[in-house]
């Protein structure tokens, strides 16, 4: 099949113009500290091993790394429940290491985004136990959600919310004497007890906290459950059950409220009062891209996760769609679109794109690499996953007793309900990086790995990949090294070119981007000069045959 490729529909979003900061087309590698690099041995990642692999990420070539939470922790949810905001669990190392890893990043060119959790604290925090043992009505329960049970006892929980990792969002409190009393919410973990923003101390606390940071020198912050502080008043009833899911997009009580933008509009003030640009990314779910726009207005945070994106099939028209959506929206408010595959949360898109598609994980792996390429010539910022440039799958053969998720031992006493695909996956994506092909743990560290690695990962370790020209990790190379080279590229006007059913071909100033989706070749006009390609090309007579799941870049 030839056909012409012409330009047609213009997908160029209004773009009010300000100042151009890093972030509006930067590359932001998500490091999972306790899976990236081990320093001491203990088998878990930690922040003097990430330091030490920082060259790797340099020599990437992104542009800022985003470091999942290193705090002070129980680890009851991967670090996601913060004992002490300004302070580093002994797991992943000092105050000191944290302060040499972001000095080591600025040198090296590459700046440095922390994680924040301020929709819920740990149980361990100080406030929730002084909370614990305050009477029903005091001000230190005041910084929290307490409420006193429904039922003739208040022996039911205060709603019908569910937590997001399964069973109800209520844990009812034990005094002292083992009397039961009120009841607290959770959204997520029962360790994970939500913080209430009504209370004036708990907003003082996070900007002091966001200071602590920032004076650290850090560029930015990923706001966690940035669409959940603030709850719908009265704490309504929801009516049904199967409410909320990992990265959703249902219309909640507890999501995505107007009143959290306030929150970050007070800290888009604070991030601005400091030199430098220092960004605040939003991890928040939203029901549309519409509202998802909403915190990325001009005076609210700079980035959200495009989770829009993340979800959508291995279909041309539906990607077509969600990306037409995506700039559209952030477009209207003048904010660059975020592009993300995977994270610590999903399934890994090696595996994501290979799950029904017949042809197995070497499907996967094609579709993969070609994702990458598209997502690094559209317009606007990318998020990439550990492990991603090294085209690592989801690992789905872990032993349970070696599994930490919550949500894996939320749903049923034995974790099996949880593997629906999202909950009780979750440390499938989460295995210790191969960074050589032998020794212990693959280079991860000098000791075990506190998941355990598949034995074909040492193929797919960062020595084995380099200096393979057909590896991923050099494609990933080549295409970040592509894009800081071509001013095309990154943030932009983008528009569309025609194209066969399956195929989409994307144009960007001086040059094109085209991806076949079908699981055949297609033959097209050659576009231009061969950039880059997911899969080899191969010419004949003035036309190219595109290989099936590939992408690759043109220059016009
Ligand atoms: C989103 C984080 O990415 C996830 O890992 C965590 O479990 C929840 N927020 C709760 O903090």
């Amino acid at each position: 099949m030839t056909q012409e490729l012409t330009t047609s529909l213009a997908t160029e979003p209004a773009r009010p113009s300000e100042g151009h900061g890093w972030w509006r087309d930067a590359v932001i590698y998500q490091v999972y500290v306790r899976s990236f690099a081990d320093s001491d041995g203990d088998g878990i990642g930690d922040l003097r091993g990430a330091r030490e692999r920082l060259p790797h990420l340099a020599g990437l070539g992104v542009d800022a790394v985003w470091l999942t939470p290193f705090y002070a922790s129980p680890q009851a949810d991967g670090g996601y429940d913060v004992a002490d905001y300004r302070a580093v669990d002994p797991l992943f190392g000092t105050l000191g290491d944290a302060d040499d890893l972001v000095r080591t990043a600025h040198e090296l060119g590459l700046k440095v985004i922390v994680d924040v959790v301020p929709n819920h604290s740990s149980d361990q925090h100080p406030w929730f136990r002084e909370a614990l043992a305050d009477r029903p009505g005091g001000a230190a329960r005041a910084r929290y959600h307490f409420r006193p049970g429904r039922g003739a006892h208040g022996e039911l929980p205060p709603n019908d919310w569910e937590s997001v990792f399964g069973g109800p969002a209520w844990t009812r409190t034990t005094g002292p004497d083992g009397t039961p009393g009120e009841w607290y919410l959770h959204l997520f973990a029962p360790q994970q007890p939500d913080l209430n923003w009504d209370s004036p101390e708990v907003r003082a606390e996070f900007d002091s906290v966001l200071r602590f940071w920032l004076d650290l020198g850090v560029d930015g912050f990923r706001i966690d459950v940035a669409h959940g502080m603030v709850k719908a008043a009265g704490l309504p009833d929801i009516g049904h059950t199967e409410q909320a899911k990992l990265i959703g997009s249902q219309v909640l009580p507890f999501f995505d409220q107007d009143g959290v933008h306030e929150i970050h509009r007070s800290w888009r003030r604070l991030l601005d009062s400091y030199p430098g640009d220092r960004i605040g990314v939003a991890e928040a779910w939203a029901p549309t891209a519409e509202r998802l726009a909403l915190y990325v207005r001009p005076d609210e945070l700079h980035q959200a996760f495009n989770f829009q994106f993340l979800k959508c099939p291995w279909d041309a028209a539906a990607m077509r769609e969600v990306i037409d959506e995506s700039l559209a929206a952030t477009g209207s408010v003048g904010a660059p679109t975020t592009w993300v595959l995977s994270n610590h949360d999903v399934v890994r898109h090696t595996t994501r794109y290979a799950d029904g598609a017949g042809g197995g994980p070497e499907r996967g792996l094609a579709r993969a690499r070609a994702a990458a390429l598209l997502i690094l010539a559209l317009p606007g910022s990318a998020y990439l996953y550990q492990g991603e440039e090294l085209g690592l799958p989801e690992v789905t053969e872990l032993p349970d007793e070696l599994r930490q998720d919550p949500a894996f031992f939320r749903t049923s006493p034995d974790g099996q309900e949880g593997q629906d695909g999202q909950d009780g996956f979750r440390d499938g994506c989460r295995v210790p990086l191969p960074w050589t092909r032998s020794g212990d743990s693959y280079g991860f560290g000098p000791g075990g790995s506190w998941l355990p690695q598949p034995e074909d990962w040492a193929e797919l370790s960062v020595e084995a990949q380099t200096g393979d020209p057909g590896s991923t990790l050099e494609l990933y190379r080549e295409a970040l090294a592509l894009r800081r080279e071509l001013p095309g590229l990154g943030d932009g006007s983008m528009s569309w070119l025609d194209a066969p059913a399956g195929v989409l071909a994307l144009s960007r100033p001086g040059l094109v981007c085209t991806l076949n989706t079908l699981g055949e070749e297609v033959e097209l006009p050659v576009p231009g000069r061969a950039l880059l390609s997911s899969a080899p090309l191969a010419y004949q007579a003035g036309t190219v045959r595109i290989p099936p799941d590939s992408c690759a870049w043109w220059a016009i």
